[in-house]
């Protein structure tokens, strides 16, 4: 059974892509799984670093599939990552935000071109990790649609947290109308940093998921602020394979976050 998660957060910079390279990687390593990164945002970060060769604008791209006059078939903008066991669907640069505005005026049906995309290949995959834009727009609805699961990437800090109200308001919206079956998962907190004040941010966090219908736990421990994990991902290395202890660890803390959402989301299918 193939299970998809989107990434998400409309602030930029949080860690979105970071999250969903380093879970990719470890669903590859250490879960045995057979994998496909989408990049739904058009600045092609998850590209960059997991299929540099195809960035910017290509003939069949995620950008050419979701544009309606283009329409390309999912399976042509699919091309092997660097990873063994890992596939990407890259992004198409520029031509990906012009798609998402070329659906704004499509009548019906918009909402669901990422989801019917997906449909065509999804059972040569056990895992499918969308990578969300900094936006709310027509990407992250099309992701959102098309997911079984929503992972929120956060910041702690004094405005980390402003806007989640917004995030979490158009994921109603998305399971009021267009997908009744999805599911926030998990909260993962990045770039923390050991301080008296990330403790109040926490429990700011925890305060603000309090009030959701279904409780979203936030996944321990926070991953910390740390230099070798933006190194490793402009040298498109895995953690486990960049040759340091702490960057080892920080692997397996991956590892176990697979672990509790694919656990929270067969107990959800229960
Ligand atoms: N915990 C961390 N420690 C150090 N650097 C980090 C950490 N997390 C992310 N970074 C770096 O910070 C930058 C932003 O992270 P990332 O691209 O993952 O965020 P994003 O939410 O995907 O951004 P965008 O909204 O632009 O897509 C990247 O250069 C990344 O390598
Ligand atoms: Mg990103």
């Amino acid at each position: 059974m193939t299970r998809t998660i989107a990434f998400a957060n409309q602030k930029g910079g949080v860690g979105k892509t970071t999250t969903t390279v380093n879970i990719a990687r470890a669903a590859i390593t250490d879960h045995g799984l057979k994998v496909l990164v989408i990049d739904a945002d058009p600045q092609g970060n998850a590209t960059k670093v997991l299929a540099p060769e195809h960035q910017g604008s290509l003939d069949c791209s995620l950008a050419t599939v979701l544009d309606k006059a283009k329409s390309t078939p999912m399976s042509d903008a699919i091309v092997a990552s660097e990873w063994v066991g890992l596939d990407v669907a890259p992004a198409g640069s520029d031509d990906l935000a012009d798609a998402a505005q070329s659906l704004v005026t499509m009548k019906a049906g918009r909402e669901s071109r990422l989801k019917r995309a997906i449909a065509e290949i999804a059972d040569r995959y056990d895992l499918i990790l969308i990578d969300c834009p900094p936006s709310l727009d027509q990407l992250p609805i099309n992701a959102f649609t098309a997911a079984d699961a929503v992972v929120v990437v956060a910041e702690l800090g004094q405005f980390a947290l402003d806007g989640l109200d917004r995030l979490l308001d158009t994921i109603e919206i998305i399971q009021e109308y267009t997908n009744s079956d999805l599911k926030i998962v998990a909260t993962i907190i990045n770039d923390a940093q050991q301080t008296k004040r990330m403790e109040h941010w926490r429990s700011e966090l925890g305060s603000i998921l309090k009030q959701l219908p279904v409780p979203v736990p936030v996944l321990d421990p926070p991953v910390q602020r740390a230099t070798f994990i933006a190194e490793a991902q402009e040298a498109g290395r895995g953690l486990d394979e960049w040759g340091s202890a702490k960057a080892s660890v920080l692997h397996q803390t991956y590892v176990q976050y697979l672990t509790t959402i694919l656990d929270s989301m067969r107990e959800g299918e229960n």
